[in-house]
């Protein structure tokens, strides 16, 4: 990693200091400010974090003004035509694409960890039939960490190796226990004989009152899915299992706190949010009434699905997904989706709008999901878990990564202080109210 210096001068002193700068392998380069305040006792100050790396990483790498997304270096559209949601798992969680043995090895092994402990099946019974299933899997997630105790010191490779396998392979089950409580059937356990994809959809579709053959389309489409939802660098959720995960806690609770951050309708609640921002807008012919409540700031409306952080572009992922719509929904024999007509005209309407335009904001990888997972037959309130399912794959790269790293701090960030000032306490007697004052 090269490095040089950035000069500083301080408009008030006219001192002028140099911060190293660092780079990475591609990418901007960014300021080392770690010692700016034993050094110039001042603090950074970026309050969303939308300019600070909180640490480097080997694992995914995204360029949004080009609408490029990298996993170690892989084109995801590449794996997304060529790779498995396995072998993606893989490749993001060890570092490489596995050959033949280790990817026979690897599947296996998740595919021995889907079942859950009969207790965590029991927690189910405690939520009301029309529990939020992210508030049920965020639950049952953190309950992880009251069992397997057997895989749980953080500074041993083959128990972190094992957490990894069982979360990764648990989640499918956890999330169709959610679902099948959401509609009071009995839960179907995992089989053995299906792949991770086709696994879950018969836990989620299958009733034991008859047998339940997988579609492949389906299985195919949701393993694409998975793919592009895997991992996305230090994204709010992702930022959240490091932190949490850095304080030395149990992973699977770390885990935990990262389903909670995906959850918000900012991040990964978005995909829900958008089929029901679609059915509220109902008819093209709305579409300009919905973009001027947009501009209305007292609206408060946003477009759901569209804009990111990072992507000044197209997201990578959305391109993918609608065209996987076009293709799943007519293999399903349901491309008469009025909602995907829907979505396909405030794409296009939007872009050519000079709210969005001015403002780079594009369709992101939460803009057409719910359409494939809509035809899929998966419920809405379960379009996040589904995200959940997939981005454990990176929160887990993710926190690899961080705890097998011997630099590995607790991330505590500082603030700038801007309450009262030093005063003295004042008995309650002596207290003036409001309207005294
Ligand atoms: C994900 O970080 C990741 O990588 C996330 C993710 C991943 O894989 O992990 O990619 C997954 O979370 C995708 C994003 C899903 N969220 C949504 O679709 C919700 C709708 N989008 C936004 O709320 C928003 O675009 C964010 C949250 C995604 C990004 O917010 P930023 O970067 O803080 O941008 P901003 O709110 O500062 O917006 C800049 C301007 C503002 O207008 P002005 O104040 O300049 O007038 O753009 C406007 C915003 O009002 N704007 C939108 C908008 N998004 C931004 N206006 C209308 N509709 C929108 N969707």
């Amino acid at each position: 990693m090269s490095s040089n210096n950035f000069e500083l001068k301080n408009p008030e002193s006219g001192l002028t200091t140099s911060l190293p700068v660092r780079s990475g392998t591609i990418g901007p380069a960014v300021l080392d400010i770690s010692n700016l305040n034993r050094d110039h006792g001042v603090f950074s100050y970026d309050p969303a974090f939308a300019v600070t790396a909180s640490c480097d990483s080997k694992i995914t790498y995204i360029d949004g003004d080009a609408g490029v997304l990298l996993y170690r270096g892989y084109p995801v559209e590449q794996l997304a035509e060529k790779s498995s949601f396995m072998e993606v798992a893989y490749l993001l969680m060890y570092g490489d694409l596995p050959d033949a043995t280790q990817l026979q090895e690897f599947s296996g092994s998740i595919g021995r960890h889907t079942m859950i402990n009969e207790s965590l099946l029991r927690f189910f019974n405690g939520f009301h039939h029309d529990a939020h299933p992210m508030a049920m899997v965020s639950a049952v997630v953190a309950s992880m960490s009251a069992f397997y105790h057997d895989s749980t010191d953080i500074h041993n490779p083959r128990h972190r190796e094992i957490f990894s396998h069982r979360i990764v392979a648990k989640l499918p089950t956890i999330a169709a226990a959610a679902h099948k409580h959401s509609l009071g059937q009995p839960f179907i356990y995992p089989r053995n004989d299906l792949d991770y994809c086709s696994n879950m959809l018969s836990m989620f579709f299958a009733v034991p009152c008859e047998s339940y053959t997988v579609d492949p389309i389906a299985a195919k489409a949701l393993d694409l899915l998975f793919i592009l939802h895997a991992d996305h660098e230090q994204n709010a959720s992702t930022s959240t299992v490091r932190l949490a995960g850095s304080t030395g806690a149990n992973p699977y609770a770390a885990i935990s706190s990262g389903v909670a951050a995906l959850w918000g309708p900012a991040h990964g609640g978005a995909n829900e949010a958008v089929l029901a921002m679609l059915e509220q807008i109902g008819r093209v012919e709305n579409i300009p009434k919905y973009l001027g409540m947009v501009k209305d700031k007292s609206s408060h409306f946003r477009l759901m699905g569209f804009g990111h952080r990072i992507y000044k572009n197209f997201d990578p992922r959305a391109k993918i997904i609608r065209d996987m719509c076009h293709q799943v929904l007519a293999k399903l024999g349901r491309n008469d989706n009025p909602l995907f007509e829907l979505a396909l005209k405030l794409e296009d309407i939007a872009l050519k709008d000079e709210y969005f335009v001015s403002r780079k904001l594009y369709p992101n990888v939460d803009f057409y999901s719910g359409i494939i997972y809509s035809a899929l037959g998966i419920p809405r309130s379960m379009y996040t878990v589904m995200f959940a399912i997939a981005r454990t794959v990176g929160w887990v790269a993710h926190w690899l990564e961080m705890i097998s790293d011997p630099n590995m701090r607790i991330s505590r960030p500082r603030q700038l202080y801007t309450g009262p000032v030093r005063r003295d306490y004042v008995p309650a007697a002596q207290r003036k109210t409001l309207q005294e004052a």
